[in-house]
């Protein structure tokens, strides 16, 4: 028997609705793709530059899809596109170094991004410390987080990556940079209460 219909439940709006400032909207399904990324746009993030070095090359890209597993063992969860370069590179070196972007660091973060940069322009102007498994950090990143790759699944166009860390590389405390609606913001520790 068909369960009887909700009354509580509300009408759903297609993704043409994106145009429409409604301060509330209800989707349907499937989900296009334009609807997934407006969403997405939405749930801001860290901004990181992700580098690789080993024997397949040193590689990196600006990435915020970063987000902590579990602290025993502390892992990390990095998610990249398998049509970048540093994909590959990332899996058969077994390294990665997720570093954490600053306040100043915008212009760093737009040159790791665009498509096709070489290695050595994205990487030069900047001090970079190869840390022990080999990945490249950045000195003046908030934290570095020195991983070895732990396992990889691949869904849809990327792969999501279980890094463990194996080091930590910490500076001043400073403000960090966040990718919140297709623009980076700058977010300062929160003052102390009165
Ligand atoms: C703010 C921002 C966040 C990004 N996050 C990711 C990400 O989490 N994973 C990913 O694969 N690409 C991400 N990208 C896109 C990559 O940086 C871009 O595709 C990559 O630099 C291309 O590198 P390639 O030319 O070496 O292939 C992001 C781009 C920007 C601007």
């Amino acid at each position: 028997m068909r369960p009887a219909a909700d009354p509580t439940a509300r009408p759903t709006s297609s993704a043409r609705d994106l145009a429409t400032p409604r301060a509330e909207r209800l989707t349907s399904s499937p989900i296009a793709v334009l609807e997934f990324r407006e969403a997405m746009s939405r749930l801001g993030a860290a901004a990181t530059v992700v580098t690789t070095d080993g024997p397949a090359g040193r590689f990196g890209i600006t990435a915020s899809a970063v987000c902590s597993v579990t602290d025993a063992p502390p892992t990390l969860l990095v998610c990249i596109n398998r049509a970048t370069r540093l994909h590959d590179a990332v899996l058969a070196n077994g390294a990665l170094c997720v570093n954490l972007l600053g306040r100043d660091h915008e212009a760093l973060a737009l040159r790791f991004a665009r498509r096709g940069t070489s290695t050595e322009e994205r990487f030069a102007g900047e001090t970079w410390r190869p840390l022990v498994t080999g990945a490249p950090a950045l000195a003046s990143a908030v934290v570095a987080f020195d991983c070895r790759v732990a396992a990889c699944r691949e869904v849809g166009t990327h792969g999501v990556i279980f890094a463990e860390v194996v080091g930590l590389v910490f500076t001043e405390k400073a403000e960090s940079l966040v990718y919140f609606d297709r623009a980076f913001h700058a977010l300062g520790a929160a003052a102390p209460a009165p």
